[in-house]
């Protein structure tokens, strides 16, 4: 599919009306669909091709009569059609054998739907678009003993006998239909909005979960609170729902009126969830929320635009985050993962720009590129504009668009029109893949007192891009600061009336998702680090000296920089903050660093730097977590939050040495998962006295509690102890289960993370078994798991060979998936 091909349908959709009649064994699905001919549709078509995938066809009629039409496996074609007509449809499907988890299917017994991007047209025949937008209308019959929930979008109007009638208002393309059918325990609550109107809440789990869900409710209280405060946006309808599934691909989806989430994203309690768990499911919540207004209000004409909804949508619930909880951890954070996963993304073989031009499966471009990077556009966006600017943006995009299916330049020539700026130059951000790099030099004249500052954008792309800097003199202050325009292949900046060679500071709160290289000497990126007041910074300097010291020890002055880090340590205030400075960067990252990946060796030389660190601090490292261990009820104030932070980084560094039975001690005294995993992780990651215990004791704890198990399989996965020999011994364990996608990836994906254990030819063979077994059961999770294959060409010699073999081996496989091939084809290039 192409981007260019794009045309208006010939027909559009006045009225959708659905009839679900919902068994155990199958379902009938009954259509009734006005459409009418598209006024702005220039062809003089009377031809239409409508979706439908695996669908069982029992009958047809148009206005009553028997139509012409064609069948293929992926479509129905009609010919011959008035202008406006009403077509009805009876078809059969089977939710209780689709393993895909797309379009109508069964979980734990109950029925859920997941439509987004292509799922309708496994429900049934439709203009599976975003372009076309209608009023839906759903009748549901079922079993009420087996079924007593019965869901779908907008408001309840009928309830009256064996089925029920639900009507959304609100015109929507079909990705955002929902239906919900089963038993169901409910937490009800709910909102009034700023112009006081009562919004029914209902947040709807499996029976035995419904204790675990007051947070998800609250989370869902503050984005309605968030989204009327920061952006002026309040909720339309009367009623919003909330379904937790335990088997769903993604995380969760924002169906007009009724999301439907993995059941990760709601059930919380401190017993169970991490602080980091906390954080996602409110975050999560959020995301789903704002998309009430960035993604069905204003809708995507393409789904080359899906950047327009996701990008802008996490860039909204990073803000409701970083508003609510510690904006310089969120930032700190998100820009670790951007740089970790994306940029790897973009150096990849199926690096594409933020606005894709063409795909083979759309599933397999709800990416990193398109979320993150996403973000990080609309994030300069508003650095440009600055928050009163980018509102004016997003208040004339609503009042133009509200309604609409539109593109990416219709955003931009919001933005652009409520503030007179020129966002031309920026396009290449949507249009361009690969991570820019930029240069900076910087020249001191002292007879001047001026500083020369030269930036250079090294590829052939010219970026506009925000660059935020400050300068300190050598008592560390910070004496000027501000934010450059850079639009040039090559710039040069002067600063006058500078009185001595000033300390510079760039790209402050990774104002630009590029990769930078500055000419700081290694002094110089210390004294950031103990000066800087912008967190990001400070905890970039010390990443990238980091780095150095596992990759080039012999270019770093040890002692000099663990000065830097024992200060850092007994003078920050913020404990988060300490916390992401101790932590190294991750070997996946260091993967990025090298030319060629040997997965031991880097390995080997993060250890190394691990044992320094205990080496220097470890009475520092006991003192402080001696001082961080206490008995306080939960909180999840960002203060408790950097205690746990610190404390947890501290036993990780002490459990490398003689203090394993700290984290044993802490195992068995945790009054909540933050502490329990954290300690349990370190037992079970090495071979030692406790591990066995603190596994059984663990399993006994928790066994009833499907989140806390998927980390119980996570960590055992992870572990460096054992081989694929126990990957697959969990894999027999009753508790397993292949088709939940959480499960799956707790214990397969997990141990392909497990570099140690996962890169050797039974790790491969084991996993490529896997992937050809998803093929057919759940291609959309099978092309996430077999990208970890994408960079095998810069692997060492024997296992670049490897992987080769494996990727030849899935493509040469009968019926391969779209899923699979588009991944496997690229990375084989
Ligand atoms: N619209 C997506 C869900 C989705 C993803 C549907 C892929 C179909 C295919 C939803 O809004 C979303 O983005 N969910 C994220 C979580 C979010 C917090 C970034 C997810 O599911 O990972
Ligand atoms: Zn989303």
């Amino acid at each position: 599919m192409y981007r260019k091909d794009y045309q208006p349908s010939a027909y559009l959709i006045h009225t959708t009306e659905l009839s679900f009649d919902l068994h155990e064994n199958e379902v009938i699905v009954n259509s009734k669909i006005h459409f009418y001919k598209n006024p702005k549709c220039q062809l003089n078509d009377d031809s239409l091709a409508l979706n439908g995938v695996e669908l069982e066809l029992i009958s047809i009629l148009l206005d009553g009569d028997k139509p012409d039409y064609e069948l293929t496996d992926q479509e129905l074609q009609l010919h011959n059609l008035p202008d406006e007509f009403i077509l009805e449809i009876v078809n059969r499907i089977h939710p209780e054998a689709n393993t895909s988890l797309n379009g109508l299917y069964q979980s734990s017994g109950n029925f859920c739907t997941q439509c987004e991007a292509h799922g309708f047209r496994q429900i049934t025949y439709y203009l599976d678009r975003p372009d076309v937008l209608s009023v839906f209308t759903t009748h549901i019959t079922a079993d009420k003993d087996k079924y007593p929930v019965l869901l779908s979008n907008g408001n309840l109007i009928d309830d009256s006998g064996s089925s029920v009638t639900w009507h959304d208002p609100t015109p929507k393309p079909c990705y955002l239909f929902a239906l919900v059918a089963g038993d169901f325990a409910v937490l009800e609550d709910n909102y009034i909005t700023l112009s006081g109107r009562d919004v029914a809440l209902k947040i709807y789990v499996e029976h035995h979960n419904i204790d675990k869900t007051q947070f998800a409710m609250t989370s869902l209280k503050r984005s309605f609170a968030w989204d009327e405060s920061r952006f002026n946006l309040e909720y339309d309808l009367d009623i919003y729902m909330i379904v937790a599934v335990d088997d769903f691909n993604m995380g969760a989806m924002e169906n007009k009126g009724l999301n439907v989430f993995n059941s990760t994203f709601v059930l919380a309690d401190p017993k169970t969830a991490t602080d980091k768990d906390f954080i996602n499911v409110e975050a999560v919540i959020g995301h789903e929320y704002f998309h009430n207004w960035t993604g069905n209000r204003v809708t995507c004409k393409d789904w080359f635009q899906l950047s327009l909804k996701e990008g802008l949508t996490v860039f909204r619930d990073q803000e409701f985050t970083s508003d609510l909880h510690a904006r310089s951890i969120k930032r700190i954070e998100d820009v670790n993962a951007l740089r970790t996963f994306q940029f790897a993304e973009d150096a990849g073989p199926m690096a594409h720009p933020v606005r894709p031009e063409s795909y083979i499966e759309m599933n397999n471009f709800y990416t990193l590129t398109v979320y993150e990077k996403g973000a990080e556009v609309i994030r300069m966006i508003h650095s440009f504009l600055g928050e009163k600017g980018f509102q004016q943006g997003m208040k004339l995009y609503f009042e133009r668009h509200d309604g609409d299916a539109v593109t990416i330049d219709d955003f931009i020539a919001s933005m652009s029109d409520a503030n007179d700026f020129d966002f031309k130059p920026f396009m290449t951000w949507y249009t361009q893949s690969g991570t820019p790099k930029i240069s900076i030099q910087s020249s001191y004249d002292k007879q001047e007192q001026r500083l020369n500052v030269d930036v250079k954008q090294l590829g052939d792309q010219t970026y506009l891009l925000p660059l935020k800097y400050a300068l300190l003199n050598d008592q560390g202050d910070i004496f000027k600061e501000g934010m450059l325009h850079i639009d040039q292949q090559q710039q040069t900046f002067s600063f006058d009336g500078i009185e001595s060679k000033p300390v510079t500071s760039w790209l402050r709160d990774f104002s630009a998702p590029v990769n930078l290289t500055t000419d700081l000497s290694f002094e110089q990126k210390i004294f950031l680090v103990g000066h800087e007041q912008d967190a990001f910074s400070v905890w970039d300097n010390a990443q990238q000296i980091w780095l150095s010291l596992i990759l080039t020890p012999e270019k770093v002055n040890q002692s000099l920089f663990f000065d830097a880090i024992e200060k850092v340590i007994k003078t920050t205030q913020d404990k988060s903050l300490i916390s992401e400075i101790l932590t190294l960067p991750s070997e996946r990252l260091l993967h990025q660093k090298v030319d060629v990946i040997d997965v031991f060796d880097i390995h080997q030389k993060r250890e190394s730097v691990i044992n320094k660190i205990l080496i220097r601090f470890e009475s520092l490292l006991l003192q402080t977590y001696q001082s961080l261990v206490d008995d306080k009820a939960y909180e999840l104030t960002p203060e408790a939050v950097g205690e746990r932070s610190l404390k947890n980084i501290c036993l990780f560094y002490l459990s490398k040495g003689e203090y394993l039975y700290l984290a044993n001690e802490q195992f068995s005294q945790a009054n909540c998962m933050t502490d329990q995993i954290a300690a349990f992780s370190l037992l079970v990651a090495s071979d030692n006295q406790y591990r066995e215990k603190a596994k059984s004791d663990f399993y006994q704890t928790f066994k009833n509690d499907a989140q806390v198990m998927d980390k119980f399989f996570a960590v055992q996965s992870s572990s460096l102890v054992g081989d694929v020999k126990s990957v697959k011994l969990l894999m027999q364990h009753e508790l397993f289960s292949f088709n939940t996608p959480n499960r799956l990836r707790s214990v397969v994906g997990s141990f392909a993370q497990n570099y140690i254990n996962f890169h050797n030819q039974a790790g491969y063979e084991f996993f490529t078994d896997i992937i050809l077994k998803l093929n057919k059961t759940n291609p959309q999770i099978g092309a996430r798991l077999v990208s970890v294959y994408n960079h095998w060409k810069r692997f060492t010699p024997e296992l670049k060979a490897l992987q080769q073999q494996q990727l030849e081996k899935i493509i040469q496989s009968d019926d391969l998936s779209n899923d699979i091939f588009e991944i496997v084809q690229a990375a084989l290039k």
